[in-house]
């Protein structure tokens, strides 16, 4: 499938959640009118129980220009998060912006008392990852990390095998994938804005898919490698975006997880080749094939594969690919935040979990830079 129309799937909503409009709504604010916020307006908009009140960008004019193509009216415009926060009483946010501002966006908002709806990825580094952490647990507020893939069913199917104990007990786990050409233009490619490339593009959706089926044990160490020959070429990117190319567009890591788990890891925008290989989990008893895409942004090739013996024979279990029924995945994932804040659950999309995620991928950039193997050190929240 193409990588656009992959990605367009996250922009499709079958159905209209049921959920009652009657009573106080959530009052809801957008920090970041680019792309991803299409989808965020577009879900919000689905759901009864919420009115969006305030949209944030730094570009001047352009939260105007976007509340105004979605249709949405009395939406009061700020020129950044920080005075949106300032004059209104929110009870939520989403934060769409690229991915150097979703730390300093998400800790302000939670420090406000509003619960925050923050864009994968979760951030650039793990030192930004804690302090956001910290803050949802200063403010006692619903933080939830936009994974939709979490929503897909096929992604449920996988955590479903694993932890339903037919693969028994898992050691060894490759992961990744990606496209042969497929770098992303606008915000994603520099280091001010985007911060981190593939890794924190796809790379993300990649290790939540296998760590949250496992789980997520703590990751313990990392050695990584990085590079950018594709877009930093002019062979293969323009010349204005190679000029401005840096950050990474290829991938890899040998990742240790607690419970001797290995994690064997890569991800890429650009190569020569199709695919850097399925997603194989390997157990005691079982193997899982989850087959690659040739644009990896979690969702899945083709049926998994489930290799066992049985009666002592070596055989496979095909399990077919799952369709998505009901709303569609953007509006599970702002469902599940939204109920979250109004019923007192827990977060649908944890920090608890994606602050492992977030630690790997500065991990491979850490080890990347150092030559060599790193240990990964979280400190106490
Ligand atoms: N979940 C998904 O399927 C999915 C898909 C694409 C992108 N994303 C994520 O969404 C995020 C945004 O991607 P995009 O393509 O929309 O980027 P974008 O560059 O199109 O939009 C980001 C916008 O945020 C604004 N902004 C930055 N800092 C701000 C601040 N402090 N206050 C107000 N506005 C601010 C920018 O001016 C820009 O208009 C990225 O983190 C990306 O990884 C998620």
């Amino acid at each position: 499938m193409a990588g656009d129309a992959v990605l367009s799937q996250f922009k499709q909503a079958e159905e209209v959640a049921v959920v009652s409009g009657e009573g106080k709504k959530l009052k809801v604010g957008i920090i970041g009118t680019g792309w991803i916020a299409e989808s965020h307006i577009d879900s919000y908009k689905r759901m009864p129980d919420v009115e969006i009140v305030a949209a944030a960008d730094l570009i001047p004019g352009k939260a105007e220009k976007f509340c105004k193509r979605f249709g949405v009216e009395g939406v009061r415009c700020y020129p950044d998060h920080k005075s949106m926060l300032e004059n209104e009483e929110l009870d939520a946010v989403s934060v769409c912006t690229y991915n150097t501002q979703h730390a300093v966006c998400t800790i302000d908002a939670l420090d406000k008392g509003v619960n925050v709806l923050l864009e994968k990825p979760m951030c650039v580094t793990t030192e930004e990852a804690v302090e956001i952490c910290r803050a949802e647990k200063r403010s006692g507020k619903v933080l939830s990390i936009g994974f939709q893939p979490r929503f897909d069913e096929n992604m449920k199917m996988v955590k479903k095998v694993v932890e339903s104990g037919e693969l028994g007990e898992i050691y060894y786990i490759q992961t990744g994938g990606g496209r042969r050409r497929g770098i992303p233009g606008s915000t994603f490619i520099e280091k001010s804005t985007g911060g981190i490339g593939a890794l924190g593009d796809i790379g993300c959706y990649s290790l939540d898919m296998v760590l949250n089926a496992i789980g997520y044990p703590k990751p313990l160490t990392v050695s990584g490698y990085v590079s950018d020959f594709f877009g930093k070429s002019t062979k293969y990117s323009s010349a204005s975006d190679a000029a401005r190319f840096s950050v990474d567009d290829f991938a890899a890591a040998f990742v240790r997880l607690e419970g001797g788990i290995i994690l064997d890891f890569r991800i890429s925008w650009a190569m020569h080749c199709d695919t850097p290989g399925d997603t194989i989990i390997l157990g005691k008893e079982g193997g899982l094939r989850i087959p690659s895409t040739d644009c990896w942004n979690g969702s899945i090739g083709g049926p998994l594969v489930i290799y066992h013996d049985v009666a002592g024979k070596q055989v496979e279990t095909v399990i077919p690919v799952q369709q998505n029924r009901g709303p569609g995945l953007f509006d599970q994932k702002i469902r599940s935040f939204l109920d979250a804040i109004k019923n007192g659950t827990p977060s649908p999309v944890p920090s608890s979990q994606i602050i492992y995620n977030q630690a790997i991928i500065d991990g491979i950039n850490l080890s990347a830079k150092a030559g060599k193997e790193v240990e990964i050190e979280i400190p106490e929240i």
